[in-house]
């Protein structure tokens, strides 16, 4: 187990719960960390700017207070992602905002750049890096991540191709610092099997869709819990880059989803709907492939709960 001193006995489950564009807000996070898992937000879904400063002001205060209040428990630590990509154009702002309130960890996605992690590891956080295959993992470790996100098969929003059994086995065998499992996971069996495979934290996203606090519309709540594994296509049709797509969200947009053409990677653009009218995260909704273990919409702290209790069941069951 690779523990960074950051995250050393603050949280009571091996999980993060992950950036998810438009969908992470404040409420999200900070049932997330008050629940025991680290919470983290996409400093794009802030804005504009000055909401970022809002946001970061709240979640702050509201966890020092939480933490004051009950020792005993305190807060996980939260996360801020980063898409360290040319199209970002508030990349410098947002990084100064997570300087001044000293973020614990922050998230960089789409570009590994040895300025922002150096910057990170100034005011004593971490950075890890996401991504979908080895060349990227060690450009990021080359670059000065802490750590790596292996983002598998079968994850929400933009995934890669490999399975995790392989992935995560590869990356161990050269990489000795924090890895993180991303893709499909959804239940307390699924952490588990995320730290047999030899990673330390699960990173769970599409199944916070389904949650009260997560800001997205109820009709997406909904299709999260009613679809399942076969319901979601894998497509690089909406931003250029390949990602998970809930099925359902792609025909109300009057596309057919057993025959969408292929996008142009050299017009990547994060919110267009690529060749349709319909705008990538807004109308074609995200979601990788563990879905169909999300039965109904609920508080999150009360899915993080069966969570523990199924990864606990899980462990005494495997473990004695
Ligand atoms: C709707 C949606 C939006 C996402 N937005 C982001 C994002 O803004 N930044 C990011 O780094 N990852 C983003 N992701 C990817 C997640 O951080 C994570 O890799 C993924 O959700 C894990 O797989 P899972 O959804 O199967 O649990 C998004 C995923 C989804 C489903």
């Amino acid at each position: 187990m690779s523990e960074p001193d950051i995250l050393k006995g603050k949280l009571r489950l091996p999980v993060f719960g992950s950036p998810l564009f438009i969908i992470s807000n404040p409420d999200l996070v900070l049932a997330q960390c008050k629940a025991g898992i680290v919470g983290s937000f996409p400093a794009l879904n802030a804005r504009p700017v000055s909401q970022l400063d809002e946001w970061l002001d709240q979640i702050t205060s509201e966890l020092e207070s939480y933490n004051r209040a009950n020792p005993d428990a305190p807060a996980a630590p939260f996360a801020v992602n980063q898409i360290v990509h040319r199209s970002n154009q508030r990349l410098e702002e947002d990084m100064a905002l997570c300087e001044k309130y000293k973020v614990p960890v922050v998230i960089t996605s789409l570009g590994a750049r040895e300025d922002v992690n150096q910057a990170v590891k100034g005011w004593g956080g971490i950075s890890l890096h996401d991504v979908i295959n080895q060349k990227f993992a060690h450009k990021a470790i080359e670059k000065g991540a802490t750590g790596l996100i292996c983002v598998a098969a079968g994850a929400g929003g933009h995934a890669g191709a490999l399975s995790p059994f392989g992935f995560i086995a590869e990356t161990r065998s050269w990489f000795d610092g924090p890895i993180l499992c991303s893709g499909s996971i959804s239940t307390g069996g699924g952490v588990l099997a995320a730290q047999a495979m030899g990673a330390d934290y699960a990173y769970i996203g599409s199944a916070f869709i389904a949650t009260e606090e997560a800001r997205a519309e109820e009709a997406y709540k909904q299709a999260i819990v009613e679809s399942s594994a076969e319901d979601i296509v894998y497509s690089n049709l909406f931003t250029g880059v390949h990602g998970n797509y809930l099925k359902k969200s792609i025909i109300d947009a009057g596309l057919d989803p057993d025959n969408l053409p292929e996008s142009d990677p050299s017009k990547m653009d994060f919110g267009s709907g690529g060749g349709s009218k319909a705008k990538a995260w807004k109308d074609i909704w995200g979601s990788g492939q563990g879905i169909g273990s999300v039965q109904k919409i609920r508080p999150a702290a009360e899915y993080i709960a069966q969570l523990s209790a199924e990864y606990d069941a899980a462990k005494a069951r495997l473990c004695g």
